[in-house]
C-alpha cells in the first residue's frame, strides 16, 4: 500500500511532490510526508492525517530544493502517527527513504540492525531499509543500494536520496508498483501515472527487480542482475482531466454516472466490422476450450463479487465447473489446479496483492491466466497469457462503481465468445444475447434517471439504521453482496447479504420491527421463491423495499416500497439492479456526512497480504 513520488529537475521539488502525492491519495491516506535536499541538506516534514495538514503546513514553511521524494501511508506495521509517517531517515539524518509494500524479514534484519547499535524510532519496516542503506554506504548510494536490497524479502517500491548525494535519486521496485516519468531536463518516479500526469505523458513501467538511478544528466535501469536494461517509454494517452471530478461532488457519484459510456467503450470497441465480438489479447481457441476442464475465477472484494457473475454466466454458456475464490483464500484450498485450468483473475487496479499472489501460484501449476483488469501495464496484467483490459478509465472512488459494471461485460462478453467457439452455446441464442448487451449501456443510463430520487429517499429512510440486510436468489444474492459491500464500505452501516432462502436458517432472528431488508428479484424463475422469502421477514417487522423490472402486484403486497428498474434478460439483470445499489450505499454517506471517495481504513489498491 501507499503512494510515492519522487522529483529531480530544475522546478520546486515540494510542489511537484505534493501535486503527484494528491493524485496518489487513493492509495493511502493515513498519514503522508516529503524529504527534500537543499542547501541545508535534507529537510523533512511528515505527519500523521491527511494529506491536506501537511500541505498547509508547507504553505506556511515553505522548503525549497529541486530534489525530493514524497509518500502518502496506508499503515500496516505500526499506527497512523509522525513517527511512522514516511520519509524515514538514517540516524545523522543524511539519508531518507520512502517505501510501499512490506519487508517480510524485518524483524530479522531489526535485531541484527540493533546488535550493531542502530537505534529505532518507528514501529515501520521501513527504518529499517535506511538504516541497512546507512551501514552499507561508503560514498556511493547506488553501490549501497545494490547491497541493501540483497537484504531484503517482500514487496517493496523504494524512492532514497541522500544530502551527500545531492544530484541523484534511486528507485527500486519489487512487486509493488513503480513507473518513471521523463520530462525536459527533469525526471519522476511515482507509484501510478495520475501523480505525474499533469508533468509529463513519457512513463517507464518498471520491472519487477529494476533499480533505477535519476541524475540531473539522466537515467540508468539495473535488473535484478545489475546490468544496465534499456525499457520502452510509453507514451500515456488518456487525459489527467479524466481523473478529475467534473463537476461532480464526489468522484464515486463522477465514476457511477460514467458507467453507460464505460460500459460502451468496453463493449464495442470490441466488436468488429459485422458487429461480432472480437477480443484483442486473448488467444484463445476452440482448442484449447476443449482441452479444459475446469476455470478458477480469483478476485477480492468487488471483483470477486463481478467473479460469481462470471461463474455462473460462464458455467451456462460454456458447460464447463467453474469454481469461484477469494483470491486470500485460494491457496489454502485443495485445488485443483493443472495445465487443463483456465484461472481468470479480476483486479481493477491490477496490483491487489492477494490477487497476484493466487495468480503466481495458479500459473505454477501450470494454469492458463487470463486477466480482467482496468489498468494497462499493471502487473496482473503482464503475468497473464491473456488480458480483458475493462477501458473503465481511472477509477479514483474507493468504492468501486464503474469497474464492476464493466468487469461484468467482460465476463458477458467472454462467455459469448467462448461458448460460441465451443459450440456449447447455440447461434440464435448468441446473436439475441449479443443484441441485447449492445443496447444495455442505454438502459444502465435509463436507470440511473429512474431510480436516482429514489435511492436519496431509501438513503433518508435507513441512514440512522445499526443493521441491513440485502437478500436474493442466484445472481440476486451475488448482487446482494455487492449492494451490502458497498453499504458498508462508506456509510459504515452493517449490511449483510443472504441467500434469500437461507435467511430462515438462523439470521432471521436478527430481524425486528422496522429492521430494513432490500430484496433484489429480478429473476423471473425465482421470482414466487422471493415473494414468500419477503413475507417471511415483513412478518417480522421488516421494512421491506423490493428491487424489480418484474411488473406483478405479488411484490408490490409485500414490500414498503418496490424499485422499478429497467427489464433485460435474467443474465444480464446484475448490470442495472447494481445501479440503484450504488446509489443507494452512496446517498447514505452523503446524508451521513461522510467522506464518501477516501472512507475511513481503507484503500483503493491495496498491495499488501
Ligand atoms: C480494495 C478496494 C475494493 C476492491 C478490492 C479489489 O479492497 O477497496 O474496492 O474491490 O481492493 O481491488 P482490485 O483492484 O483487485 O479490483
Amino acid at each position: 500500500m501507499c503512494g510515492i513520488v519522487g522529483y529531480i529537475g530544475e522546478n520546486q521539488a515540494t510542489e511537484v511532490i505534493l501535486e503527484g502525492l494528491q493524485k496518489l491519495e487513493y492509495r493511502g491516506y493515513d498519514s503522508s510526508g516529503v524529504a527534500i535536499h537543499n542547501t541545508k541538506g535534507l529537510v523533512v516534514k511528515k505527519m500523521a492525517g491527511r494529506l491536506s495538514n501537511l500541505i498547509s503546513s508547507i504553505e506556511k514553511d515553505p522548503i525549497n530544493g529541486n530534489l525530493g521524494i514524497g509518500h502518502t501511508r496506508w499503515a500496516t506495521h505500526g499506527v497512523p502517527s509522525d513517527e511512522n509517517a514516511h520519509p524515514h531517515t538514517n540516524k545523522a539524518g543524511t539519508i531518507a527513504v520512502v517505501h510501499n509494500g512490506i519487508i517480510e524479514n524485518y524483524m530479522t534484519l531489526k535485531k541484527e540492525l540493533m546488535e550493531k547499535g542502530y537505534e529505532f524510532k518507528s514501529d515501520t519496516d521501513t527504518e529499517i531499509v535506511v538504516n541497512l542503506l546507512d551501514m552499507y554506504y561508503e560514498g556511493d548510494l547506488l553501490k549501497a543500494v545494490f547491497k541493501a536490497v540483497e537484504r531484503l524479502r517482500g514487496a517493496y517500491a523504494l524512492g532514497i536520496i541522500s544530502s551527500n548525494n545531492p544530484d541523484e535519486l534511486i528507485a527500486v521496485r519489487k512487486e509493488s508498483p513503480l513507473i518513471l516519468g521523463i520530462g525536459e531536463g527533469e525526471l519522476f518516479v511515482a507509484s501510478d501515472i495520475p501523480a505525474i500526469l499533469n508533468r509529463t505523458r513519457r512513463v517507464i513501467y518498471l520491472e519487477n527487480g529494476d533499480i533505477v538511478r535519476l541524475s540531473r544528466e539522466g537515467y540508468t535501469i539495473y535488473d535484478s542482475e545489475k546490468h544496465v536494461v534499456q525499457r520502452e517509454v510509453n507514451e500515456i494517452l488518456w487525459d489527467v482531466e479524466a481523473a478529475t471530478k467534473d463537476g461532480f461532488d464526489h468522484f464515486m457519484i463522477k465514476e457511477i454516472y460514467q458507467q453507460p459510456s464505460a460500459i460502451k467503450d468496453t463493449l464495442f470497441r470490441r466488436l468488429d466490422d459485422n458487429g461480432d465480438i472480437y477480443l484483442e489479447n486473448i488467444n484463445i481457441d476452440k482448442k484449447y476450450l476443449d482441452s479444459i476442464n475446469k476455470i478458477y475465477v480469483v478476485a477480492c472484494g468487488t471483483a470477486y463479487h463481478a467473479g460469481l457473475v462470471g461463474k455462473h454466466v460462464l458455467e451456462k454458456f460454456l458447460e464447463v465447473p467453474v469454481i469461484a475464490e477469494i483470491a486470500s483464500e485460494f491457496r489454502y484450498g485443495n485445488n485443483f489446479v493443472d495445465d487443463k485450468t483456465l484461472m481468470i483473475v479480476i483486479s481493477q487496479s491490477g496490483e491487489t496483492a492477494d490477487t497476484l499472489a493466487a495468480l503466481r501460484l495458479a500459473k505454477a501449476k501450470g494454469a492458463r491466466i487470463l486477466s480482467i483488469t482496468n489498468v494497462v501495464g499493471s502487473s496482473v496484467a503482464r503475468e497473464s497469457d491473456d488480458i480483458f483490459y475493462t477501458w473503465a478509465g481511472p477509477e479514483i472512488a474507493v468504492a468501486s462503481t464503474k469497474a464492476y459494471t464493466t468487469q461484468l461485460v467482460a465476463f458477458y462478453m467472454m462467455a459469448l465468445n467462448f461458448g460460441k467457439l465451443k459450440g456449447t452455446l447455440d447461434e440464435k441464442l448468441y446473436n439475441d444475447y449479443l443484441q441485447e448487451l449492445k443496447e444495455i449501456s442505454e438502459k444502465v443510463g435509463y436507470t440511473l434517471k429512474k431510480v436516482e430520487d429514489l435511492a436519496k429517499e431509501v438513503a433518508n429512510k435507513v441512514k440512522d439504521k445499526r443493521s441491513l440486510f440485502y437478500i436474493g436468489r442466484g445472481l440476486d444474492y451475488y448482487t446482494a453482496m455487492e449492494g451490502a459491500l458497498k453499504l458498508k464500505e462508506i456509510s459504515y452501516i452493517q449490511a449483510e447479504a443472504f441467500a434469500a432462502g437461507e435467511l430462515k436458517h438462523g439470521t432471521i432472528a436478527l430481524i425486528e420491527e422496522d429492521t430494513p431488508v432490500i430484496a433484489i428479484a429480478t429473476q423471473q424463475e425465482m421470482y414466487e421463491k422471493m415473494v414468500s422469502n419477503i413475507k417471511e421477514v415483513k412478518a417480522r417487522g421488516a421494512y421491506t423495499i423490493g428491487i424489480t423490472s418484474i411488473n406483478n402486484a405479488d411484490l408490490e403486497n409485500v414490500c414498503d416500497k418496490v424499485i422499478y428498474i429497467e427489464d433485460t434478460i435474467s443474465n444480464y439483470m446484475p448490470l442495472l439492479s447494481a445501479i440503484f445499489l450504488q446509489l443507494l450505499a452512496y446517498y447514505t454517506a452523503v446524508v451521513k456526512g461522510n467522506d464518501v471517495d477516501k472512507p475511513r481504513n481503507l484503500a483503493k489498491s491495496v498491495t499488501v497480504e
